[in-house]
Protein backbone atom coordinates (compact mmCIF):
# COMPACT_ATOMS: atom_id res chain seq x y z
CA UNK A 1 0.00 0.00 0.00
CA UNK A 2 1.52 3.29 -1.01
CA UNK A 3 2.28 5.56 2.13
CA UNK A 4 1.06 8.97 2.93
CA UNK A 5 4.14 10.56 1.91
CA UNK A 6 3.58 8.77 -1.60
CA UNK A 7 0.04 9.61 -1.99
CA UNK A 8 0.93 13.14 -1.60
CA UNK A 9 2.12 13.95 -5.22
CA UNK A 10 0.36 11.65 -7.73
CA UNK A 11 2.07 11.07 -10.33
CA UNK A 12 0.88 11.59 -14.38
CA UNK A 13 0.34 8.76 -16.17
CA UNK A 14 2.83 8.57 -19.17
CA UNK A 15 1.80 8.09 -23.12
CA UNK A 16 1.84 4.62 -24.30
CA UNK A 17 5.43 3.33 -24.86
CA UNK A 18 7.20 0.55 -25.81
CA UNK A 19 10.68 1.14 -24.65
CA UNK A 20 13.78 -1.41 -26.23
CA UNK A 21 16.43 -1.49 -24.37
CA UNK A 22 19.49 -3.18 -25.86
CA UNK A 23 21.83 -4.21 -23.49
CA UNK A 24 18.82 -5.16 -21.51
CA UNK A 25 21.08 -8.14 -19.51
CA UNK A 26 23.52 -5.58 -18.73
CA UNK A 27 24.51 -3.88 -15.58
CA UNK A 28 23.20 -0.47 -16.19
CA UNK A 29 19.82 -2.67 -17.19
CA UNK A 30 20.04 -4.82 -14.07
CA UNK A 31 20.76 -2.15 -11.66
CA UNK A 32 19.67 1.23 -12.48
CA UNK A 33 16.87 1.02 -15.14
CA UNK A 34 15.03 -1.70 -14.71
CA UNK A 35 14.45 -1.00 -10.93
CA UNK A 36 13.62 2.46 -11.93
CA UNK A 37 10.95 1.86 -14.40
CA UNK A 38 9.56 -0.47 -11.71
CA UNK A 39 9.36 2.44 -8.73
CA UNK A 40 7.68 4.12 -12.34
CA UNK A 41 5.38 1.64 -11.83
CA UNK A 42 4.58 1.62 -8.55
CA UNK A 43 4.36 5.07 -8.88
CA UNK A 44 1.13 4.47 -11.09
CA UNK A 45 2.96 5.91 -14.16
CA UNK A 46 2.65 3.23 -16.54
CA UNK A 47 -0.25 2.96 -19.01
CA UNK A 48 -2.02 -0.30 -19.34
CA UNK A 49 -0.35 -1.62 -22.80
CA UNK A 50 3.22 -0.43 -21.62
CA UNK A 51 6.02 -2.74 -22.38
CA UNK A 52 9.73 -3.15 -22.17
CA UNK A 53 11.92 -5.02 -24.20
CA UNK A 54 15.19 -6.12 -23.05
CA UNK A 55 17.32 -7.16 -25.62
CA UNK A 56 21.00 -8.99 -25.53
CA UNK A 57 22.41 -11.57 -27.40
CA UNK A 58 22.17 -14.60 -25.01
CA UNK A 59 19.56 -16.98 -25.67
CA UNK A 60 17.66 -17.35 -22.76
CA UNK A 61 13.94 -17.57 -22.49
CA UNK A 62 11.77 -14.51 -21.09
CA UNK A 63 10.87 -16.56 -17.95
CA UNK A 64 14.51 -17.25 -17.55
CA UNK A 65 14.95 -12.73 -18.19
CA UNK A 66 12.05 -12.18 -15.95
CA UNK A 67 13.65 -14.25 -12.72
CA UNK A 68 17.43 -12.31 -13.63
CA UNK A 69 15.60 -8.95 -13.64
CA UNK A 70 13.55 -9.89 -9.96
CA UNK A 71 16.50 -10.78 -8.67
CA UNK A 72 18.74 -7.79 -9.47
CA UNK A 73 15.44 -5.39 -8.43
CA UNK A 74 15.32 -7.42 -4.95
CA UNK A 75 19.00 -6.40 -4.89
CA UNK A 76 18.89 -2.92 -6.03
CA UNK A 77 15.68 -1.18 -4.79
CA UNK A 78 16.16 -0.01 -1.19
CA UNK A 79 12.18 -1.05 -0.47
CA UNK A 80 12.69 -4.57 -1.71
CA UNK A 81 10.10 -6.20 -3.65
CA UNK A 82 6.40 -6.49 -3.37
CA UNK A 83 5.59 -9.96 -4.81
CA UNK A 84 2.11 -8.87 -6.20
CA UNK A 85 2.81 -6.08 -7.58
CA UNK A 86 6.18 -7.28 -9.24
CA UNK A 87 3.73 -10.01 -11.15
CA UNK A 88 1.72 -7.69 -12.22
CA UNK A 89 5.29 -5.72 -13.59
CA UNK A 90 6.50 -7.88 -15.13
CA UNK A 91 3.47 -8.70 -17.47
CA UNK A 92 4.89 -5.35 -19.17
CA UNK A 93 8.72 -6.81 -19.70
CA UNK A 94 9.18 -9.15 -22.64
CA UNK A 95 12.47 -10.14 -24.40
CA UNK A 96 14.23 -10.69 -27.49
CA UNK A 97 17.45 -12.61 -28.43
CA UNK A 98 19.01 -10.79 -31.00
CA UNK A 99 22.40 -9.11 -32.13
CA UNK A 100 22.74 -6.64 -33.12
CA UNK A 101 24.95 -6.22 -35.61
CA UNK A 102 22.56 -8.99 -37.69
CA UNK A 103 19.84 -7.07 -39.82
CA UNK A 104 16.99 -10.00 -40.64
CA UNK A 105 16.71 -10.48 -36.53
CA UNK A 106 15.53 -7.10 -35.81
CA UNK A 107 12.27 -8.93 -37.95
CA UNK A 108 11.65 -10.32 -33.78
CA UNK A 109 11.35 -6.93 -32.90
CA UNK A 110 9.34 -5.59 -35.62
CA UNK A 111 7.01 -8.53 -34.95
CA UNK A 112 6.86 -7.75 -31.15
CA UNK A 113 6.44 -4.03 -32.04
CA UNK A 114 3.51 -4.39 -34.46
CA UNK A 115 0.28 -4.34 -32.70
CA UNK A 116 1.65 -1.01 -31.43
CA UNK A 117 2.69 1.39 -33.93
CA UNK A 118 1.56 4.14 -32.74
CA UNK A 119 3.11 4.25 -29.40
CA UNK A 120 6.16 6.06 -28.28
CA UNK A 121 9.17 3.99 -29.28
CA UNK A 122 12.30 4.16 -26.88
CA UNK A 123 15.33 2.75 -27.83
CA UNK A 124 17.19 3.00 -25.05
CA UNK A 125 21.09 1.97 -26.60
CA UNK A 126 23.15 0.75 -22.85
CA UNK A 127 25.97 -0.69 -25.47
CA UNK A 128 28.92 -0.27 -26.28
CA UNK A 129 29.25 2.95 -28.92
CA UNK A 130 30.94 1.06 -31.24
CA UNK A 131 27.64 -0.61 -31.81
CA UNK A 132 25.49 2.49 -32.25
CA UNK A 133 25.39 3.17 -35.81
CA UNK A 134 24.58 -0.28 -36.93
CA UNK A 135 21.82 -0.65 -34.25
CA UNK A 136 20.48 2.59 -35.66
CA UNK A 137 20.63 1.27 -39.08
CA UNK A 138 19.39 -1.81 -38.64
CA UNK A 139 16.42 -0.40 -36.86
CA UNK A 140 15.88 1.52 -39.77
CA UNK A 141 16.00 -0.80 -42.22
CA UNK A 142 13.42 -3.20 -40.00
CA UNK A 143 11.00 -0.20 -40.28
CA UNK A 144 11.07 0.62 -36.68
CA UNK A 145 12.23 4.24 -36.74
CA UNK A 146 8.43 6.01 -36.59
CA UNK A 147 7.80 9.72 -36.51
CA UNK A 148 7.60 8.66 -32.23
CA UNK A 149 10.94 7.07 -31.82
CA UNK A 150 13.58 8.16 -29.75
CA UNK A 151 16.92 7.01 -29.27
CA UNK A 152 18.54 7.10 -26.48
CA UNK A 153 22.71 7.17 -26.04
CA UNK A 154 24.46 6.56 -22.88
CA UNK A 155 27.85 7.51 -22.51
CA UNK A 156 30.50 7.19 -22.73
CA UNK A 157 29.65 9.08 -26.49
CA UNK A 158 33.17 8.93 -27.90
CA UNK A 159 36.51 8.86 -26.79
CA UNK A 160 37.72 12.18 -28.05
CA UNK A 161 35.81 14.98 -30.11
CA UNK A 162 36.46 13.52 -33.88
CA UNK A 163 34.78 9.90 -32.33
CA UNK A 164 31.64 11.85 -30.68
CA UNK A 165 31.78 13.86 -34.02
CA UNK A 166 31.36 10.03 -35.77
CA UNK A 167 28.45 8.55 -33.75
CA UNK A 168 26.46 12.00 -34.03
CA UNK A 169 26.82 11.23 -37.65
CA UNK A 170 25.97 8.20 -37.37
CA UNK A 171 22.96 8.39 -35.43
CA UNK A 172 22.00 11.86 -36.73
CA UNK A 173 21.58 10.10 -40.22
CA UNK A 174 18.86 7.63 -39.08
CA UNK A 175 17.70 9.98 -36.23
CA UNK A 176 16.69 13.60 -36.50
CA UNK A 177 18.58 15.60 -33.47
CA UNK A 178 14.94 16.20 -31.44
CA UNK A 179 14.88 12.11 -31.48
CA UNK A 180 18.31 11.70 -29.68
CA UNK A 181 18.52 11.75 -26.06
CA UNK A 182 22.12 11.75 -24.83
CA UNK A 183 22.20 10.89 -21.14
CA UNK A 184 23.88 12.23 -18.25
CA UNK A 185 22.49 11.11 -15.32
CA UNK A 186 24.02 13.72 -13.34
CA UNK A 187 21.48 15.96 -14.90
CA UNK A 188 18.75 14.00 -13.80
CA UNK A 189 19.27 14.02 -10.23
CA UNK A 190 16.94 15.78 -7.85
CA UNK A 191 19.56 18.05 -6.18
CA UNK A 192 21.04 19.71 -9.88
CA UNK A 193 17.14 20.27 -10.97
CA UNK A 194 16.89 21.59 -7.22
CA UNK A 195 19.87 24.41 -8.20
CA UNK A 196 18.12 25.26 -11.32
CA UNK A 197 14.69 26.14 -9.22
CA UNK A 198 17.32 28.27 -6.41
CA UNK A 199 19.10 30.26 -9.43
CA UNK A 200 15.90 30.84 -11.27
CA UNK A 201 13.01 31.12 -9.03
CA UNK A 202 14.55 33.42 -5.91
CA UNK A 203 15.73 36.76 -6.52
CA UNK A 204 17.56 36.51 -3.55
CA UNK A 205 20.75 35.06 -5.19
CA UNK A 206 21.01 35.92 -8.69
CA UNK A 207 22.93 39.52 -7.47
CA UNK A 208 25.41 37.91 -5.83
CA UNK A 209 25.55 35.00 -8.48
CA UNK A 210 28.49 36.69 -10.25
CA UNK A 211 31.98 37.77 -10.17
CA UNK A 212 33.03 40.42 -7.68
CA UNK A 213 30.60 38.79 -5.00
CA UNK A 214 31.78 35.06 -5.47
CA UNK A 215 35.66 34.67 -5.12
CA UNK A 216 35.82 31.34 -6.15
CA UNK A 217 33.76 27.94 -6.46
CA UNK A 218 34.49 24.15 -6.32
CA UNK A 219 32.79 21.37 -7.20
CA UNK A 220 33.33 17.97 -6.10
CA UNK A 221 32.43 14.25 -7.13
CA UNK A 222 34.60 12.14 -4.84
CA UNK A 223 33.62 8.19 -4.83
CA UNK A 224 34.82 5.63 -2.16
CA UNK A 225 34.41 3.32 -5.16
CA UNK A 226 37.23 2.04 -6.94
CA UNK A 227 37.07 0.53 -10.99
CA UNK A 228 34.43 -2.24 -9.25
CA UNK A 229 34.87 -4.76 -12.15
CA UNK A 230 35.13 -2.76 -14.80
CA UNK A 231 38.68 -2.44 -15.09
CA UNK A 232 39.52 -3.16 -18.68
CA UNK A 233 36.33 -0.31 -19.45
CA UNK A 234 37.95 2.09 -16.98
CA UNK A 235 42.00 1.59 -18.37
CA UNK A 236 40.94 3.08 -21.41
CA UNK A 237 38.61 5.81 -20.38
CA UNK A 238 40.19 7.29 -17.47
CA UNK A 239 38.44 10.11 -14.58
CA UNK A 240 39.07 13.22 -17.55
CA UNK A 241 36.47 10.83 -19.79
CA UNK A 242 34.56 9.62 -17.15
CA UNK A 243 33.80 12.27 -15.19
CA UNK A 244 35.14 15.69 -15.82
CA UNK A 245 33.62 15.65 -19.52
CA UNK A 246 30.12 14.94 -19.02
CA UNK A 247 28.78 15.40 -15.27
CA UNK A 248 31.21 17.87 -13.74
CA UNK A 249 30.71 20.05 -17.12
CA UNK A 250 27.25 19.46 -17.09
CA UNK A 251 27.35 20.78 -13.04
CA UNK A 252 29.28 23.27 -13.76
CA UNK A 253 27.35 24.53 -16.84
CA UNK A 254 24.14 24.52 -14.21
CA UNK A 255 25.77 26.53 -11.59
CA UNK A 256 27.32 29.31 -13.82
CA UNK A 257 24.53 29.46 -17.09
CA UNK A 258 23.27 32.82 -17.26
CA UNK A 259 19.02 32.55 -16.86
CA UNK A 260 17.49 31.04 -19.77
CA UNK A 261 14.34 33.14 -21.32
CA UNK A 262 12.39 29.65 -20.41
CA UNK A 263 12.37 26.50 -19.65
CA UNK A 264 12.14 25.46 -23.29
CA UNK A 265 14.88 22.42 -23.58
CA UNK A 266 16.66 24.73 -26.38
CA UNK A 267 16.37 27.99 -23.87
CA UNK A 268 18.36 25.78 -21.46
CA UNK A 269 20.74 23.75 -23.53
CA UNK A 270 21.60 27.23 -25.50
CA UNK A 271 22.76 28.78 -21.94
CA UNK A 272 24.40 25.27 -21.14
CA UNK A 273 26.35 25.82 -24.78
CA UNK A 274 27.56 29.30 -23.82
CA UNK A 275 29.59 28.56 -20.57
CA UNK A 276 31.35 25.38 -22.12
CA UNK A 277 32.35 27.67 -25.03
CA UNK A 278 33.10 30.18 -22.99
CA UNK A 279 35.68 27.86 -20.79
CA UNK A 280 39.06 29.32 -21.34
CA UNK A 281 40.95 26.65 -22.97
CA UNK A 282 44.18 25.00 -21.43
CA UNK A 283 47.11 24.80 -23.56
CA UNK A 284 50.10 22.94 -23.45
CA UNK A 285 51.93 24.22 -20.46
CA UNK A 286 48.66 25.50 -19.04
CA UNK A 287 47.90 22.07 -18.59
CA UNK A 288 50.77 21.51 -16.09
CA UNK A 289 49.70 24.90 -14.04
CA UNK A 290 46.06 23.90 -14.11
CA UNK A 291 45.62 20.13 -13.56
CA UNK A 292 46.40 17.77 -11.46
CA UNK A 293 46.14 14.00 -12.47
CA UNK A 294 46.54 11.01 -10.15
CA UNK A 295 46.09 7.32 -9.58
CA UNK A 296 45.56 5.53 -5.79
CA UNK A 297 48.16 3.00 -4.18
CA UNK A 298 46.84 0.47 -1.91
CA UNK A 299 45.47 2.19 1.37
CA UNK A 300 42.21 1.66 2.99
CA UNK A 301 38.87 3.25 2.63
CA UNK A 302 36.22 3.57 5.76
CA UNK A 303 38.96 1.45 7.83
CA UNK A 304 38.94 -1.85 5.19
CA UNK A 305 42.47 -2.16 2.75
CA UNK A 306 42.15 -1.95 -0.38
CA UNK A 307 44.01 -2.75 -3.53
CA UNK A 308 46.03 -0.05 -5.70
CA UNK A 309 44.79 1.20 -8.93
CA UNK A 310 47.86 -1.08 -10.69
CA UNK A 311 46.58 -4.47 -8.71
CA UNK A 312 43.31 -4.08 -9.73
CA UNK A 313 41.85 -6.77 -12.45
CA UNK A 314 42.10 -5.44 -16.13
CA UNK A 315 44.22 -2.96 -15.65
CA UNK A 316 47.66 -2.99 -17.40
CA UNK A 317 50.24 -3.22 -14.96
CA UNK A 318 52.36 0.16 -16.30
CA UNK A 319 49.02 1.97 -16.89
CA UNK A 320 48.99 6.00 -16.47
CA UNK A 321 45.33 6.07 -16.41
CA UNK A 322 43.86 8.88 -13.99
CA UNK A 323 41.25 7.73 -11.15
CA UNK A 324 41.91 11.84 -9.45
CA UNK A 325 41.48 14.85 -11.45
CA UNK A 326 41.76 18.20 -10.20
CA UNK A 327 41.51 21.39 -12.54
CA UNK A 328 41.47 25.33 -12.22
CA UNK A 329 39.02 26.38 -15.35
CA UNK A 330 37.65 29.85 -15.98
CA UNK A 331 34.89 30.87 -17.69
CA UNK A 332 35.22 33.98 -20.11
CA UNK A 333 32.36 36.02 -19.76
CA UNK A 334 31.06 39.19 -18.11
CA UNK A 335 29.85 37.25 -15.42
CA UNK A 336 32.55 34.92 -13.86
CA UNK A 337 36.20 37.13 -15.66
CA UNK A 338 38.63 36.24 -12.82
CA UNK A 339 36.60 34.27 -10.73
CA UNK A 340 37.85 30.46 -10.62
CA UNK A 341 36.44 27.42 -10.81
CA UNK A 342 38.12 24.27 -9.23
CA UNK A 343 36.56 21.04 -10.10
CA UNK A 344 37.54 17.82 -8.34
CA UNK A 345 37.09 13.86 -8.98
CA UNK A 346 38.29 10.90 -7.85
CA UNK A 347 37.42 6.77 -7.27
CA UNK A 348 38.55 5.75 -3.87
CA UNK A 349 39.03 8.67 -2.03
CA UNK A 350 38.20 9.68 1.63
CA UNK A 351 34.11 9.70 1.18
CA UNK A 352 31.67 9.78 -1.28
CA UNK A 353 30.67 13.03 -2.10
CA UNK A 354 29.26 15.17 -4.52
CA UNK A 355 28.86 18.73 -4.40
CA UNK A 356 29.25 22.39 -5.27
CA UNK A 357 30.47 24.77 -3.24
CA UNK A 358 30.61 28.89 -3.63
CA UNK A 359 32.55 30.79 -1.48
CA UNK A 360 31.58 34.58 -1.26
CA UNK A 361 33.76 37.51 -0.59
CA UNK A 362 33.74 38.70 2.86
CA UNK A 363 32.86 42.22 4.19
CA UNK A 364 35.12 44.58 2.70
CA UNK A 365 35.54 46.29 6.00
CA UNK A 366 34.87 43.98 9.32
CA UNK A 367 33.75 46.51 12.28
CA UNK A 368 34.21 43.26 14.40
CA UNK A 369 36.75 41.95 16.03
CA UNK A 370 38.85 40.05 13.83
CA UNK A 371 37.32 36.08 13.55
CA UNK A 372 38.31 33.72 11.14
CA UNK A 373 36.02 33.56 8.56
CA UNK A 374 36.99 31.15 6.69
CA UNK A 375 34.17 28.35 5.93
CA UNK A 376 31.26 31.49 6.33
CA UNK A 377 29.61 33.62 3.31
CA UNK A 378 29.90 29.98 2.01
CA UNK A 379 26.80 27.90 -0.27
CA UNK A 380 27.00 23.96 -0.17
CA UNK A 381 24.79 22.81 -2.50
CA UNK A 382 25.45 18.95 -1.63
CA UNK A 383 24.05 16.51 -4.52
CA UNK A 384 25.39 12.93 -2.14
CA UNK A 385 25.27 11.74 0.11
CA UNK A 386 21.82 13.66 0.96
CA UNK A 387 20.05 16.36 -1.15
CA UNK A 388 21.09 19.41 0.95
CA UNK A 389 21.86 23.22 0.76
CA UNK A 390 23.62 24.68 3.18
CA UNK A 391 24.46 28.11 3.52
CA UNK A 392 27.25 29.67 6.04
CA UNK A 393 27.07 32.74 7.37
CA UNK A 394 28.89 34.76 10.39
CA UNK A 395 26.58 35.25 13.29
CA UNK A 396 27.31 36.59 17.41
CA UNK A 397 28.45 33.93 19.15
CA UNK A 398 26.42 34.11 22.11
CA UNK A 399 28.01 35.63 25.33
CA UNK A 400 28.77 39.07 26.75
CA UNK A 401 31.55 39.92 24.03
CA UNK A 402 30.28 41.21 20.24
CA UNK A 403 31.80 38.14 18.70
CA UNK A 404 31.26 36.60 15.89
CA UNK A 405 31.32 32.67 14.38
CA UNK A 406 30.50 30.84 11.91
CA UNK A 407 26.60 29.35 11.97
CA UNK A 408 24.96 26.77 9.28
CA UNK A 409 21.69 27.33 7.57
CA UNK A 410 20.53 24.17 6.29
CA UNK A 411 17.77 22.83 3.97
CA UNK A 412 17.45 18.88 3.76
CA UNK A 413 15.11 18.40 1.09
CA UNK A 414 14.36 14.63 2.41
CA UNK A 415 13.64 15.74 5.83
CA UNK A 416 11.74 19.21 4.22
CA UNK A 417 9.67 18.20 1.62
CA UNK A 418 8.01 15.19 2.07
CA UNK A 419 7.74 13.82 -1.32
CA UNK A 420 9.75 10.90 -2.10
CA UNK A 421 12.39 11.74 -4.37
CA UNK A 422 12.64 10.58 -7.98
CA UNK A 423 16.49 8.40 -8.57
CA UNK A 424 18.24 10.16 -11.53
CA UNK A 425 17.30 7.38 -13.64
CA UNK A 426 13.39 7.59 -13.37
CA UNK A 427 13.27 11.40 -13.92
CA UNK A 428 15.05 10.85 -17.40
CA UNK A 429 13.77 7.41 -18.38
CA UNK A 430 10.13 9.33 -18.06
CA UNK A 431 11.21 12.47 -19.67
CA UNK A 432 12.40 11.02 -22.76
CA UNK A 433 8.93 8.59 -22.68
CA UNK A 434 7.51 12.31 -22.38
CA UNK A 435 9.62 14.00 -25.19
CA UNK A 436 11.50 16.44 -22.91
CA UNK A 437 14.61 16.94 -24.29
CA UNK A 438 15.41 19.70 -21.15
CA UNK A 439 17.74 17.44 -19.40
CA UNK A 440 20.04 15.56 -22.20
CA UNK A 441 22.91 16.86 -23.94
CA UNK A 442 22.57 18.56 -27.45
CA UNK A 443 25.35 17.33 -30.11
CA UNK A 444 26.48 21.34 -30.01
CA UNK A 445 27.56 20.64 -25.99
CA UNK A 446 29.04 17.15 -26.62
CA UNK A 447 31.04 18.80 -28.83
CA UNK A 448 31.77 21.86 -27.17
CA UNK A 449 32.85 20.05 -23.87
CA UNK A 450 35.21 17.53 -25.85
CA UNK A 451 36.78 20.40 -27.72
CA UNK A 452 38.10 21.63 -24.25
CA UNK A 453 38.83 18.12 -22.67
CA UNK A 454 40.75 17.18 -25.40
CA UNK A 455 43.97 19.31 -25.13
CA UNK A 456 44.23 18.77 -21.91
CA UNK A 457 44.66 14.51 -22.73
CA UNK A 458 46.93 15.67 -25.39
CA UNK A 459 49.42 17.35 -22.73
CA UNK A 460 49.05 14.31 -20.68
CA UNK A 461 50.04 12.04 -24.03
CA UNK A 462 53.09 14.02 -24.94
CA UNK A 463 54.58 14.12 -20.86
CA UNK A 464 56.84 11.27 -19.67
CA UNK A 465 55.19 12.46 -16.20
CA UNK A 466 53.18 9.61 -14.76
CA UNK A 467 49.92 10.63 -12.28
CA UNK A 468 50.60 11.92 -9.16
CA UNK A 469 49.97 8.94 -6.52
CA UNK A 470 47.82 9.47 -3.82
CA UNK A 471 46.68 6.95 -1.01
CA UNK A 472 43.27 5.27 -1.73
CA UNK A 473 41.09 6.57 1.15
CA UNK A 474 42.34 9.65 0.89
CA UNK A 475 41.54 13.35 -0.79
CA UNK A 476 43.86 12.63 -3.81
CA UNK A 477 47.55 13.69 -4.42
CA UNK A 478 48.94 16.64 -2.25
CA UNK A 479 49.22 18.33 -5.47
CA UNK A 480 45.31 19.11 -5.83
CA UNK A 481 45.87 20.52 -2.42
CA UNK A 482 48.41 22.55 -3.42
CA UNK A 483 46.72 23.43 -6.79
CA UNK A 484 43.87 25.31 -4.67
CA UNK A 485 46.27 26.05 -1.78
CA UNK A 486 48.47 28.22 -3.81
CA UNK A 487 45.19 30.49 -4.29
CA UNK A 488 45.26 31.08 -0.80
CA UNK A 489 41.92 28.55 -0.42
CA UNK A 490 41.19 24.79 0.86
CA UNK A 491 39.26 22.34 -0.94
CA UNK A 492 35.61 21.96 1.28
CA UNK A 493 35.70 19.00 3.74
CA UNK A 494 39.76 18.89 3.72
CA UNK A 495 41.33 19.49 6.74
C1 LIG B 1 29.32 7.00 -14.06
C2 LIG B 1 30.77 6.62 -14.14
O1 LIG B 1 28.96 7.79 -15.17
O2 LIG B 1 29.08 7.72 -12.86
C3 LIG B 1 31.18 5.81 -12.93
O3 LIG B 1 31.00 5.87 -15.32
C4 LIG B 1 30.82 6.53 -11.66
O4 LIG B 1 32.58 5.53 -12.95
C5 LIG B 1 29.36 6.99 -11.68
O5 LIG B 1 31.03 5.65 -10.57
C6 LIG B 1 29.04 7.87 -10.50
O6 LIG B 1 27.67 8.10 -10.47
P1 LIG B 1 26.92 8.37 -9.08
O7 LIG B 1 25.53 8.70 -9.48
O8 LIG B 1 27.02 7.09 -8.31
O9 LIG B 1 27.65 9.50 -8.43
Amino acid sequence: MASSRERSTPAKQLPDFDLVLFGGTGDLAMRKLLPALFRRYLAGQFPAHARIVGVARSGIERDDYLAQVEASSKKYLPAGLDAMRWTAFSRSLDYACLDATNASDYQKLAAKLANNPAAVRVFFLSTAPALFQIICQNLAAAGLVTAAARVVLEKPLGQDRASADNINQNVGAIFPERQIYRIDHYLGKEAVQNLLALRFGNSLFEPLWRRGRVRHVQITVAEELGVEGRGAFYDQTGALRDMVQNHLLQLLCIMAMEPPVSNHPDAVRDEKLKVLRALKPLLGADVDANVVRGQYRAGAVNGVPVAGYLEEEGIAPDSTTETFVAIKAHIDTWRWAGVPFYLRTGKRMQEQIAEIVIHFEDVPHSIFERVASAGANRLVISLQPRDSITLTILAKNPGETMRLRPVDLRLDMAESVKTPQLDAYERLLTDVIKGNLTLFMRRDELDAAWRWIDPLREAWMQSDERPKSYTAGSWGPAAASSLIGKDGYVWHGET
